[in-house]
């Protein structure tokens, strides 16, 4: 039946393009050699495919606002406060209580829990130094000022900068001192205050000379740039999907060990075509590291009316840890990331920031808020397109069949492997790769 169809488009083509040998050569070539071979790849589907492997991966940038980004021993500091419960105001907090490494830097819960909780589902960590921009909503244009809202946020760590400093001097002195110089004299400081929510330490804080309240933010920003240090060692290392690329790139034999089976080949096929995933999910870590509005649904038990890039745009032009601000090591040009970053518009509403699918799969519930509990649920909203709670998405209905959404999920299933960070060589959360 189908071959009876392409035989008589291919009679079809010819009437219409008797000039078209070599299409003709081509199309019959085509239809003559079993579906089985790798050769069924366009030039442009080749590239595509080659800028989604991991062996694309761009070096990684530079961070001129934090001038001990690739100290190593800021990254040792860094790691350590990571996962250190001290900096926390019930001491029971740390990073890696909703970052666990063994669980891929993530939490597995819809909604991030430390003192208390947090409006949005937990983001992995692995891949991150490469984006311009961190959350959801991207408040934050690096990892060091990303580190700080968390630090301060009454559901998170619940802390403040006055008693992170104190932490510092008192168990951290000459590791900080060793990369940052002299800790300032805190004498004479409360021991809990700072520009948070809670009245009582945000007063104290008020209360101290402006003078003396730099020094102890100064502390604070490095304390982030110390763990940002840290994070840019949390890494993706290859999958069965990037070995599956290699392979069928240079047209070599498939071994066990980068072989696709049926479903998994058509999946990549549909997610590089038809079902458009590469729009969005592209270049090595399978996202652009922008913001769009998929029509998720509002979730219930998350933040209210949330409202993605459009609030997010306006945290970080304002925040005092951004590029430009006095703690950044950044010059102005540095800066563009922020500068020219779109602040205004309808797209912005209700977008969220594109996550890698790399290991996606390990880490249901899906979505900012985690909307949707497994992997077919995110494919069937995909499939639908519905209207935004808010905003307009930029979804269109894909019409996909059951078993097509099926292969790609199958494809999805292919990019998991191993994170890798610094003190460990694999973490355990990602090592059930198919
Ligand atoms: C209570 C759980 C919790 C704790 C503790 C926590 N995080 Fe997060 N993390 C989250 C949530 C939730 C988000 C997304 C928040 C948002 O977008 O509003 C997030 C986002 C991030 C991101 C952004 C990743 C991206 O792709 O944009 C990074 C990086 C990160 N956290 C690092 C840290 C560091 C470093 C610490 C410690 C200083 C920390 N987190 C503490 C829950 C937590
Ligand atoms: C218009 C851009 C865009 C397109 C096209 C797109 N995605 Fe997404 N994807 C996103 C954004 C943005 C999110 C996060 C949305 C949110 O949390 O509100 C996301 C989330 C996901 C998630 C959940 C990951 C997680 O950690 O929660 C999966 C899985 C996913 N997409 C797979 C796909 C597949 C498969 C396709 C093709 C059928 C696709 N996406 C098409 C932008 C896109």
């Amino acid at each position: 039946m189908t071959s009876t169809v392409s035989r008589l488009a291919i009679v079809r083509l010819v009437a219409l393009a008797a000039s078209s040998v070599a299409l003709l050569a081509f199309t019959l070539a085509a239809t003559a050699t079993p579906r089985t071979t790798s050769a069924t790849w366009t030039a442009d589907e080749r590239a595509l495919l080659r800028s989604l492997s991991l062996s694309a991966l761009e070096k990684l940038p530079a961070d001129p606002s934090n001038k001990y980004a690739d100290d190593s021993a800021a990254m040792l500091l860094g790691s350590r406060l990571f996962f250190d419960t001290r900096l926390s105001g019930n001491g029971k907090v740390s990073c890696a209580t909703c970052h666990a490494p063994d669980k891929g830097f993530q939490d597995g819960l819809p909604l991030g829990k430390g003192v208390g909780t947090a409006g949005r589902r937990t983001m992995p960590i692995a891949g991150t130094a490469h984006s311009p921009w961190q959350f959801w909503d991207g408040r934050a244009d690096s990892h060091w000022a990303q580190a700080l809202g968390p630090l301060e946020s009454p559901a998170e760590h619940g802390g403040d900068r006055t008693q992170y400093a104190h932490v510092m001097r008192a168990h951290y002195k000459d590791a900080y001192e060793a990369v940052f110089g002299a800790l300032p004299d805190l004498r004479g400081l409360p021991e809990r205050a700072g520009p948070v929510p809670d009245t009582t330490r945000s007063r104290a804080w008020a209360r101290i000379v402006p003078v003396r309240q730099d020094e102890i933010s100064r502390v604070y920003a490095n304390i982030g740039k110390a763990i940002a240090a840290y994070e840019r060692k949390i890494v993706f290392t290859p999958a069965r999907f990037d070995r599956f690329v290699e392979a069928e790139l240079a047209g070599r034999q498939h071994t066990v060990t980068d072989a696709f089976s049926d479903d998994e080949r058509a999946g990549l096929r549909l997610f590089i075509g038809k079902a458009n995933c590469s729009t969005c999910h592209n270049g090595s870590l399978l996202t652009d590291n922008h913001f769009h509005n998929t029509g998720v649904p509002q979730s219930t038990d998350g933040a209210a009316n949330d409202s993605g890039r459009t609030t997010g745009v306006r945290a970080v032009m304002a925040s005092e840890f951004n590029c430009v601000g006095k703690h950044s090591d950044a010059k102005r040009d540095d800066c563009s990331e922020l500068r020219f970053a779109v602040s205004e518009g309808s797209e912005l509403v209700r977008a969220f920031k594109t996550p890698s699918l790399r290991n996606a799969v390990t880490r249901p519930p899906f979505m900012h808020a985690g909307q949707f509990a497994s992997i077919s649920d995110v494919l069937a909203h995909y499939n639908r397109a519905p209207t935004a709670p808010a905003g307009k998405t930029e979804m269109k209905r894909l019409r996909l069949s059951d078993s097509e959404l099926r292969q790609l999920e199958a494809n999805l299933n292919t990019l998991v492997s191993p994170v890798g960070f610094p003190g460990a060589t694999a973490s355990r959360g990602a090592t059930a790769a198919p």
